[in-house]
């Protein structure tokens, strides 16, 4: 049984096998060793497309999938986290699907006894969200060495920018962050956005993550457009084979125009899309020996 709490923890070998197994899965792998494990899907944060890619996971691996209601739980009664996850484990599933807005939640669910996959946690881990891009890009570029990527705006509130800074630098790949000054958290290099357009393989562009702030951002929608959006004048400035992704949900004519959204350099649905086979490929991984 494997878990999958954050990438740190992964090897490089151990990340490239599992995006290489996702791209099999893409080109039609099948794999019947799931069939009929029972996973509970538990979302106590808002999500479509971490929570659904997952349970399209599971259903082309023939797994049995519950999704947990926190509402409707005893949660409403006080019920710990840790107390909800080892019901669950006793009443038989074999398997948790987990996002939950505390920073590693999972510290918590050690002697938990099935494998568990992080679906983000707080502003910390977003795995499968990186493990989705770096296939995105791999598919691409054929490997990351030598890649040069720009992360652009709210890094400071961003699982996923976190989650890829790191690992993308232990893939040889050279990460820069851009956007407001007020969203730079020293995680990376600074890089002036307008410089980020003309020089990067990959322009990846974060939500502004409102809900999260707790105070209001200083500059107007107009005003990030202009400065820090990604418009289709900055879009034909890009290198000929550069990318644009987002890990979405995207805020339209803040932190990307609508015409950028679907033109030639996105592929931000796409990318979408490959979270179904990496998400199927850490699924086959947890249950390894
Ligand atoms: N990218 C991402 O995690 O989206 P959701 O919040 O919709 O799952």
């Amino acid at each position: 049984m494997k878990n999958l709490f954050t990438l740190r923890d992964l090897s490089v070998v151990d990340i490239n096998r599992i995006i290489d197994n996702a791209i099999m899965y893409k080109n039609g792998k099948e794999f019947k060793g799931l069939e009929n494990k029972k996973v509970v899907n538990m979302f106590f944060e808002n999500s479509t497309r971490t929570h659904y890619s997952f349970i399209k996971a599971e259903q082309n691996l023939g797994m049995i999938d519950t999704n947990f209601n926190a509402e409707a739980s005893s949660l409403k009664k006080g019920e710990s986290l840790y107390d909800t996850v080892k019901t669950f484990e006793a009443l038989g599933f074999d398997c948790f699907i987990i996002r939950h807005p505390q920073n590693n939640y999972f510290n918590e669910l050690d002697n938990i006894n099935v494998p568990i996959m992080n679906g983000g946690d707080g502003t910390g881990n977003h795995p499968t969200q990186s493990l989705l891009d770096l296939m995105t890009i791999k598919e691409e570029f054929g490997s990351f060495e030598g890649l040069k990527v720009t992360i652009v705006g709210d890094i400071r509130h961003s699982r996923v920018a976190h989650t890829n800074i790191e690992v993308m630098k232990r893939l040889g790949m050279e990460v820069f962050i851009s956007g407001p000054k007020e969203f730079d958290d020293g995680s990376s290099e600074y890089i002036d956005f307008n410089q980020a357009v003309t020089d990067m393989d990959v322009i990846m562009l974060l939500r502004v993550q409102y809900e999260r702030h707790g105070y209001q951002m200083t500059l107007t929608k107009e005003e990030y457009l202009d400065n820090y959006g990604l418009t289709m004048k900055r879009v034909n400035e890009m290198k000929d084979n550069a990318i644009i992704m987002h890990p979405a949900p995207f805020n339209r004519k803040t932190e990307i125009d609508d015409d950028v959204v679907e033109c030639h350099k996105s592929r931000i649905f796409p990318q979408m899309g490959n979270g179904v086979f990496v998400r199927m490929a850490v699924l086959e991984r947890a249950f390894e020996e």
